[in-house]
């Protein structure tokens, strides 16, 4: 495969971060996009002086109505243009929801569906006219199910991977593929956020996580075979088998009953 130009959002840490090393080592050029400037020109010089390629750092807070145009408009400053893009940028809100911040809440639901859907539709477009491009969107195992104690969080991923879905069907035969990559619980500091919805709770034990390494590695191969949907490791792949074949209720019951011990609310 020829190399491309790689737009990844939330490259600064954990699953973004290792998604960039991933696409790098396999020489591709790289935009990457978060806001700690820091971390991002650093990882922007690392990767290029290690693999040979082009990247680009543009720190940019993504969680603003505006925030899409603006990346466009970036973009096209550096006169750059994208062939794959990864929406991987995305934040968490848990515990009970009467109490979440109505701010944080609208961040979240801002960064994580609405500037998602922007992008998609800005960097798509030329994608379509160029008879090539993909799209990788990181949704979550939480798309598959509501849940209590995220229930706001799994709501923005549901819609990640419907909005997904329906795309990668309506660009079928353009050359654009859209891929929903769906992770379980990654080893980052989002994964330790979820964790501590109840102080008392023990921390996740390392076996039940996935490595940033593996989770990007899937992630890449079904990005660019342009896959519909990716559920990364076995276990939540047997996870979100099982709750797609259950009636609707069970599963509702169930997530409702865990997430309420995790709340502490029965
Ligand atoms: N970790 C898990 O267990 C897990 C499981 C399933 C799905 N996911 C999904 O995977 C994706 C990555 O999560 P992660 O676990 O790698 O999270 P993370 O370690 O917390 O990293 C989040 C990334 O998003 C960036 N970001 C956050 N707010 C932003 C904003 N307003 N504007 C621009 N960039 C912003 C952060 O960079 P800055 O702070 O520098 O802006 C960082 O690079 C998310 O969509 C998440 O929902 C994670």
């Amino acid at each position: 495969m020829t190399s491309k130009t790689v737009l990844i959002t939330g490259a600064s840490a954990g699953i973004g971060r290792a998604l960039a090393k991933e696409f790098a080592s396999q020489g591709h050029d790289l935009i990457l996009v978060a806001r700690s400037v820091d971390a991002l020109r650093d990882l922007a010089a690392e990767l290029a002086t290690l693999h040979g390629i082009r990247a680009v750092d543009i720190p940019l807070d993504l969680s603003t109505r505006r925030s899409a145009s603006e990346l466009e408009l970036a973009v096209k400053q550096r006169d750059l243009s994208v062939d794959v893009l990864v929406n991987n940028a995305g934040l968490l809100e848990a515990g009970a929801f009467r109490l979440a911040d109505p701010d944080a809440l609208y961040r979240m639901l801002q960064l994580n569906t609405q500037t998602l859907t922007q992008l998609t539709r800005l960097f798509l477009t030329p994608m379509v006219e160029r008879g090539w491009g993909r799209v990788l969107n990181v949704a979550s195992v939480a798309a598959f199910q509501p849940l209590t104690g995220l229930a706001a969080y799994a709501a923005t991923k549901a819609y990640v991977l419907s909005l997904s879905e329906a795309l990668n069907e309506e660009l079928r035969g353009s050359g654009v593929a859209v891929t929903t990559l769906c992770p379980g619980l990654t080893d980052t500091d989002m994964a330790q956020q979820a964790n501590q919805i109840n102080p008392d709770l023990p921390t996740i034990p390392p076996m039940l996580l996935s490595s940033v390494e593996s989770v990007a590695r899937e992630g890449y191969r079904a990005c660019m075979r342009g896959e519909a949907v990716r559920v990364p490791g076995l276990a939540n792949r047997i996870g979100t088998f099982w709750s797609q074949v259950q009636p609707r209720w069970v599963v509702r019951t169930l997530g409702g009953l865990v997430g309420r011990q995790m709340l502490k609310e029965r």
